[in-house]
């Protein structure tokens, strides 16, 4: 059963798809107005959402489909002990397709393998957020026209900036794309992004700390908040959270035609008289989200038609190693064995949250 996990699980030319049906489904949208006539999406929501939730209810809607689900963890069984593969399994005697948001790292993995049913994962913990990054790349390639022959300069949290790790895995497989990572140090990427995607696949990129810095060479400003519910002291969530806010005197010194994404929801990093700058398109890319998230339901559920199922190679798998992450899903699902594979880098990563262990 095909499921979208990671953006890795889709090849380019899947994304490309996805993108032209998001582009026929704007130009178009009477031709799709009944496409999912009878099937029903579920939202799992583990965790807040705005965007995330409701534009994949308002594109199964438009979709001509219905939906159900939770908008949080307090309202499902999950409160009562029920584990994330319990959870699927009985989904998947109700829903066609579902989209699930958990805080836990590698809980849409664990919920993917026990389903018979397509598995989005609409956010894990600081891990990946796959259909953001969907969002994203409608949003890029529709105001800049192209994806590729960019400089991208993703600012804010990199460490637990899910959006950021599943855009970069997806960019990167595309040409003469650069990135500038402006961060703290303290919250600069991880490892398995650093070391899996950007010095494997030898893509350029350069470590900054001043946002004004970076502006002049940027294509393309990915800004993100400071995530207060990611870090374990408080104390480090305050000295950090200011750390970059864009405003209207640093949008002077970008190009005139940059772009200025973000995931949203904004804190203070982006100041609101930066709305109404025509290179702001955080808003414009949320709208983009309902529009990919409708290609991605039709495709997966096309390809539930004739299910396949993929063989995943266990052969780098080792079952001695502990992941001592405490936001795994590993952490609490009953029974999970502890599971690590050994990366082209030498690494052995947890098979779940692919922290290093
Ligand atoms: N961008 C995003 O994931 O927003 P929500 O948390 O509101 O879904």
């Amino acid at each position: 059963m095909r499921s979208l996990i990671s953006i890795l699980d889709f090849s380019v030319e899947e994304l490309d798809s996805l993108i032209s049906t998001a582009k026929d489904i704007i130009a178009h949208p009477d031709a799709y107005w009944d496409r999912c006539a009878h099937k029903k999406l579920a939202t799992l929501f583990f965790e807040p959402s705005t965007r995330t939730r409701l534009s994949f209810e308002a594109a199964m809607l438009e979709l001509g489909g219905s939906v159900i689900g939770f908008s949080q963890a307090s309202s499902s069984s999950a409160s009562k002990g029920e584990s994330m593969a319990d959870t699927a399994k009985i989904l998947s005697c109700y829903a066609d397709i579902m989209a699930i948001r958990h805080p836990r790292e590698g809980a849409p993995y664990v919920a993917a393998k026990a389903a018979s049913i397509p598995v989005i994962n609409a956010g894990d913990g600081g891990h990946n957020h796959p259909t953001q990054t969907l969002a994203d790349l409608l949003t890029i390639s529709r105001e800049m026209g192209r994806l590729q022959d960019l400089t991208i300069g993703l600012c804010g949290d990199l460490k637990y900036g899910r959006t950021v790790h599943s855009l970069i895995e997806a960019m990167s497989r595309y040409t003469g794309i650069r990135f500038v990572l402006i961060s703290p140090e303290e919250l600069e990427l991880p490892g398995y992004i650093t070391e899996n995607v950007l010095d494997k696949e030898n893509i350029p990129y350069q470590v900054c700390r001043s946002l004004e810095e970076a502006l002049p060479q940027l294509d393309v400003l990915y800004m993100t908040r400071i995530q207060q519910e990611r870090f374990d002291d408080l104390e480090t969530y305050e000295r950090l959270k200011n750390s970059y806010v864009l405003n209207v005197e640093k949008m002077k010194l970008a190009k005139q035609n940059m772009c200025v994404l973000h995931p949203l929801p904004r804190v203070n990093e982006i100041s609101v008289l930066v709305d109404d700058d025509p290179r702001a398109a955080y808003f414009r890319q949320a709208l983009n989200g309902k529009y990919m998230r409708m290609a991605l339901i039709l495709k997966l559920l096309e390809e539930a038609k004739n299910p396949v199922k993929a063989a995943e190679t266990k052969d780098n798998w080792v079952y001695d190693r502990i992941c001592t992450n405490p936001k795994c899903i590993c952490k609490i699902e009953q029974e999970l064995p502890q599971a690590a594979k050994l990366t082209e880098q030498g690494v052995y990563r947890c098979v779940y949250c692919e922290q290093e262990v």
